[in-house]
């Protein structure tokens, strides 16, 4: 049964989210609009309350909600993808027509993966992540506070152990996950341009990032390709992009799989000269910042913090480089 056929008003799309409905009902309607929410209910037993949505607006991304029909209460459970989300529909930002993207990006990740989520929202990324592939990490940051708290919980209720959520702004908290990632994923359409240049930190040596950009629906490719370059900073090739949904009439969103390394990084030839200089001593000694990794510490905590990460006598895959104490000792770096 079509809420068309119930209702004879053209309203045909609408978001279940747990007991929850959400429609938008314009203004000329709205005089329906007890009628229109009596159907949803009709085709959706579930759903307790039916509210109208208003725009999407400010830093979180909420949107004002109305009551139209039913039992009020905008917190409510959902299942996406197998994964349990508690959230608070007008609180945070949640929209269950990402939930095919979500599959996509999950289903490409690698064990062992880390994965940055640096606009998490309650965690449909990351928690999906990291129940797919368990030995992968997941970090998730968000500055919603309220959204923080409902991702922690998540975690809770998905029994997961390798995801952590984070209250901050990725901007800022980037620094801590220096050199860490090898996937990024960043679900923020509206202002991906101005944070991109701030994610460049946590790329790890080979990583993929998830940029999600409204472009011109004509040319997708050569439109996003263009925003990215702008305002990136750093090469990469786009290995992957998919549309996801009609923004307006000549505006769409797509996903841009974008992939990058530290070979493309404007350190690296301070790096290579480093491990020249390591090996022959020839000429003056790099300026780079390195730390000496021991087999006591974390590796990643030191890439998280240094440019370089020596290993000496002990190997450990992550190291930008190995050398004997004996050489370490030459070339007075202990
Ligand atoms: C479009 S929503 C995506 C949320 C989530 N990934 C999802 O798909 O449901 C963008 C999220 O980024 C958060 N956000 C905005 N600015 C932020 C910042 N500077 N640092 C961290 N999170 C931020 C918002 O609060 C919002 O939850």
């Amino acid at each position: 049964m079509k809420l068309r056929d119930l209702t004879n008003v053209p309203i045909t799309s609408f978001d279940i989210i747990g007991d929850i409905a959400i429609v938008w009902v314009p203004d000329q309607y709205m005089d329906k609009a007890k009628d229109i929410a009596q159907a949803i209910t009709k085709i959706h037993k579930r759903v307790r309350a039916v509210y109208r949505k208003n725009p999407v607006e400010g830093t979180y991304r909420t949107r004002k909600l109305e009551l139209i029909y039913g039992t009020p209460g905008t917190e409510t459970i959902t299942k996406e993808n197998g994964i349990l989300l508690k959230l608070d529909v007008e609180k945070v930002f949640y929209s269950p027509r990402m939930s095919t993207d979500r599959l996509n990006i999950a289903k490409k990740i690698k064990p062992f993966e880390h994965v940055l989520v640096p606009f998490a929202g309650v965690g449909p990324y990351a928690l999906l992540i990291a129940k797919m592939e368990p030995t992968a990490k997941v970090v998730g940051i968000e500055l919603n506070p309220v959204a923080v708290s409902y991702f922690k919980e998540n975690i809770k209720l998905n029994k997961l152990s390798n995801v952590t959520a984070i209250e901050g702004d990725a901007s800022k908290e980037m620094k801590n996950w220096r050199r860490w990632a090898d996937r990024i994923i960043m679900p923020i359409p509206m202002y991906a341009e101005h944070f991109l240049k701030d994610i460049r930190e946590a790329v790890g040596k080979k990583c993929y990032i998830y940029v999600y950009l409204f472009v011109d629906s004509k040319n997708p490719l050569e439109e996003g390709k263009k925003k990215i370059e702008q305002s990136l900073g750093m090469k990469f090739l786009i290995t992957d992009y998919r549309k996801l949904r009609s923004y307006s009439k000549d505006i769409d969103e797509y996903v841009f799989e974008v992939f990058t390394s530290e070979d493309f990084s404007p350190k690296e030839p301070l790096r290579k000269a480093f491990i020249e200089w390591l090996k022959t001593g020839k000429g003056e000694k790099p300026n780079i910042e390195y730390k000496i990794w021991t087999p006591d510490q974390d590796l990643w905590d030191l890439k998280r913090t240094s440019d370089f990460v020596l290993g000496i006598d002990h190997y450990k895959e992550g190291l930008d480089y190995v050398i004997s104490k004996e050489l370490a000792k030459k070339r007075g770096i202990i």
